[in-house]
């Protein structure tokens, strides 16, 4: 009985530490992402290009609609939105080579850095937004 506890114990520890470690890697993972596919125009800190490139640090966007980051990602979006009360008119390209691992571990970055704390999206809720993508 003690024993079968003991390698129980050591096997939750070990798990823990592996999801530590997991969690981890895909926030670096995410965060170099950001770096090479998307600090060029939102800014390495999140802040965009005032009136030209919105903002992803403190945007109000990402809270109203967390289901259209995928697409934004993947498509690209163009024409008017507004993000915390400023209207942006300029078109972003789609960056169709991310997979879905890669988009879910940019829109984690993105969800906890720069003190933003958005909702943590699973692999399968981005698979299933690009499956609705319009
Ligand atoms: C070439 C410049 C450029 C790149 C690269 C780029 N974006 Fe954008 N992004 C824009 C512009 C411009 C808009 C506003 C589009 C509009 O006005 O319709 C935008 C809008 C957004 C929005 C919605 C508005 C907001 O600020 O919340 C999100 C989310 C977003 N981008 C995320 C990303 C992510 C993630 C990446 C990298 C994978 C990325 N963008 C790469 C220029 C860019």
């Amino acid at each position: 009985m003690k024993r079968s506890s003991n390698i129980l114990g050591g096997l939750l520890v070990l798990l823990a530490v592996l999801y530590a470690a997991c969690d981890i890697k895909t926030y670096e993972h995410g965060e170099i992402l950001y770096e090479n596919f998307c600090a060029n125009c939102h800014m390495e800190d999140g802040t965009g290009l005032p009136g030209i490139i919105p903002p992803l640090a403190g945007a109000d966007y990402i809270g109203l609609y967390p289901e259209k980051l995928p697409c934004i990602i993947n498509q690209g979006i163009k024409g008017e939105l507004v993000v915390n009360g400023r209207t942006y008119n300029t078109e972003m390209a789609g960056i169709p080579q991310l997979t879905e691992f890669e988009i879910t571990n940019i829109i984690n970055y993105i969800n906890t850095a720069w003190g933003n704390d958005f909702e943590i999206v699973k692999h399968l809720d981005v698979r299933k937004a690009l499956e609705e993508c319009e």
